[in-house]
């Protein structure tokens, strides 16, 4: 029988140890415990959600009166108290028919593809992020939340300078859960 794999970085294991899916969800509780942005009772919608560990973490703090909606290409095994689609986030037709109404909070984890290719990916992320950033501003009630996570790069400059245009305030921060060699970021948008 082929054997399992187990990744061995420590937060993979502490991941599986703790019953998440994905060790990203520690990025999640570093953010939260940072910015304080997922609070009892929200209606969340995270977008490239998939396998689920934000999904379980965020259904967890918003508490049986929230309302979580997870959407990825790839269908989410389901979790208690959370509803999953499958959807291409670029479609924000689909994605405003899904979720009809106002909502507190934004997440997006989304990741391009890889290509291999440094630029291509992160010009794949930016075009991601531009595509969440105009759904958010759709569909997040005033004085609602953006977290996003962002491949820096080429674009990265452009793209921060045309957000601090268009919503209230804005943050980058990077977390300690992001790999080491790895150029991510996330940032987070007031509206
Ligand atoms: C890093 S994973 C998200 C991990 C998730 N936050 C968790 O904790 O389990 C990124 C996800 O983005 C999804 N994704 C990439 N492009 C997408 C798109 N256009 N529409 C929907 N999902 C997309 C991928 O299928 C992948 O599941």
């Amino acid at each position: 029988m082929p054997k399992r794999y187990i990744p061995n970085d420590k937060w993979s294991k502490k991941a599986a140890e703790e019953g998440y899916r994905a060790r990203s969800v520690y990025k999640l509780m570093e953010l939260n415990e940072k910015f304080y942005i997922i609070r009892n009772g929200m209606t969340v919608l995270d977008l490239g959600a998939a396998p689920g560990s934000w999904l379980q973490y965020t259904a967890e703090e918003v508490g049986p009166k929230g309302r979580v909606i997870g959407i990825d290409l790839t269908e989410i095994e389901p979790i208690d108290n959370v509803e999953t689609y499958v959807e291409d986030i670029t479609n924000i037709d689909a994605i405003k028919k899904i979720v009809p109404e106002e909502v507190d909070l934004i997440l997006s984890d989304l990741a391009p593809k890889t290509s291999g290719i440094r630029d291509v990916d992160q010009w794949k992320s930016i075009e991601l992020s531009q595509a969440v950033v105009e759904t958010a501003l759709e569909i997040l009630r005033p004085g609602g939340k953006c977290v996003l996570k962002v491949l820096r790069g080429g674009d990265f400059e452009e793209f921060i300078a045309e957000c601090k245009q268009r919503w209230k305030k804005l943050k980058v921060f990077s977390v300690e859960a992001s790999r080491d060699r790895s150029n991510e970021i996330y940032v987070i948008l007031w509206k």
